[in-house]
Order: C-alpha cells, then structure tokens, then sequence
C-alpha cells in the first residue's frame, strides 16, 4: 500500500523504514527524532533486533513503533535466519533498510536480496579499519584522525560504496569511549541526512557505485569537514 501524505498542497509519497539494531539504539533515536522532522517524507514502520534486551527496542517502543525481537537461537545456520529476518521485514515492505548497530555478519543472500536500498554505518573511515574495535585500532596506530562512514551494504563486510564520511580528531591521551562519542555524535547527523537522499531518491547505487544526484562518488564518497 502506498502512504500518501498532503502537505502545503503537494503530495509526498511516503517511504518506509525499517531499523535493525543490536544495542544502544542511539542512531536509531537520530533517525526516530529525524523523522518526526529533517525527513519528512518517510517513516519507520519497525524496528527489529537479534537481541531482546537491545535499549533500541526501547526507544522505539517508546516512540510507538512496532518492534520485533528475532534472536538466532534455534536457527541452524546464518542463512536460516537471515530468511527469517527477511520475511519480518518484508512484512513492513520497506524501501530503505538502516542497518544501526546491527551486529551480524549478514549472508550473501540476503544482502543481495536488499542491494541498493539497505545502508550501513560502520565507526572508521572507511577502506581502514573494517570489523569491531575500530576507535581502539586508530588509537594504537597513533592516528590523529578518525570518523564514520555510511554505506551501501554489498556481501563484502564493511566493503559496500562508501556515501558520506565524517571525519572526527584524536587527541593525545584519548580513550577508545572518548573517541566513540566524539564519532557517535557526527554518526547522529550524517546518517539520517543519507537515509533522506536514498528516500528522495536522489541516491542510487549503480555498477557498484554510489551515485548521487547523478554524480558518481569517489571511494570516500561525498566527504564532509
Ligand atoms: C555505532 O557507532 C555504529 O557505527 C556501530 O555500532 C554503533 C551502534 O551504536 N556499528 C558497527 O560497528 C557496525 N560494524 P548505537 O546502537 O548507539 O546506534
């Protein structure tokens, strides 16, 4: 079913959201609040986690979103579940999918399934540092400069067309929490600004590139200061 809003007498065709988070959810809040205002042309239809006890599901219970809690316990293999996750969502049929801390490593199928219209964020910049303990990693490679990157998800980990990057500094003494939130706070403003393009329509990812308003992006996308 199409969601038809009229606002100041023009249509906007609503898009769905679907969320899938893992954790603390703060990227969801971003996107909960971003809804209600900076995106107004899409809503999140629901919010999933693997983990019942994830703050996310939370936030978005308090927000009145449905919420599910699919947990991998009692699935055989990754594809098994991924087939799962998959038909939950596609109950909401979602044009753009926000992975927010979902802390899975997704299978091929189901990625391929999503291409093009599901998103990532992953706490480095991106090509360095891909998987977990990513603020440590930058910290003990004495780098003076660290940042987020958001992505179209592809079966490679971490390895889909970059879109947006924000960049954040280390200071000297910094710790891997002191650094995380510095990243979280650029996390916050940049993913949702994303997510609205790809809902406008106005991002697409071709022949394995990023485009935006007709614009192939680089390898490090549309970078930010
Ligand atoms: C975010 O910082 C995000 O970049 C990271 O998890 C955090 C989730 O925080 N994602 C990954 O590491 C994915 N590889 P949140 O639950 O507060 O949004």
């Amino acid at each position: 079913m199409v969601d038809i809003n009229i606002k100041q007498n023009k249509i906007i065709i609503m898009k769905n959201i679907v969320v899938l988070v893992s954790g603390s959810g703060s990227n969801l809040q971003a996107f909960i609040d971003a809804c209600g205002g900076n995106i107004p042309n899409a809503h999140i239809s629901a919010v999933i986690s693997n983990k019942s006890d994830a703050f996310g599901l939370q936030r978005a219970i308090n927000a009145g979103i449905n919420v599910h809690s699919l947990s991998a316990k009692g699935y055989d293999n990754r594809e098994k579940y991924d087939q799962a996750l998959a038909t939950l969502i596609d109950l909401h049929q979602p044009d753009v999918i926000i992975l927010a801390g979902f802390m899975r490593i997704l299978s091929e199928d189901f990625v391929l399934r999503y291409q093009g219209k599901m998103l990532n964020i992953h706490p480095s910049l991106l090509p360095k540092y891909t998987g977990l303990h990513t603020h440590q990693r930058a910290i003990d490679a004495g780098d003076k400069e660290h940042g987020t990157s958001v992505h179209f998800v592809t079966p490679e980990l971490d390895g889909g067309p970059v879109i947006l990057q924000a960049k954040v500094p280390i200071f000297e003494n910094d710790t891997a929490e002191e650094v995380a939130s510095r990243v979280q706070a650029q996390e916050h403003v940049i993913y949702p600004m994303v997510a609205k393009w790809l809902a406008e329509e106005r991002l697409i990812m071709q022949d394995g590139k990023a485009v935006l308003d007709g614009n192939v992006l680089g390898p490090s996308g549309l970078e930010t200061e």
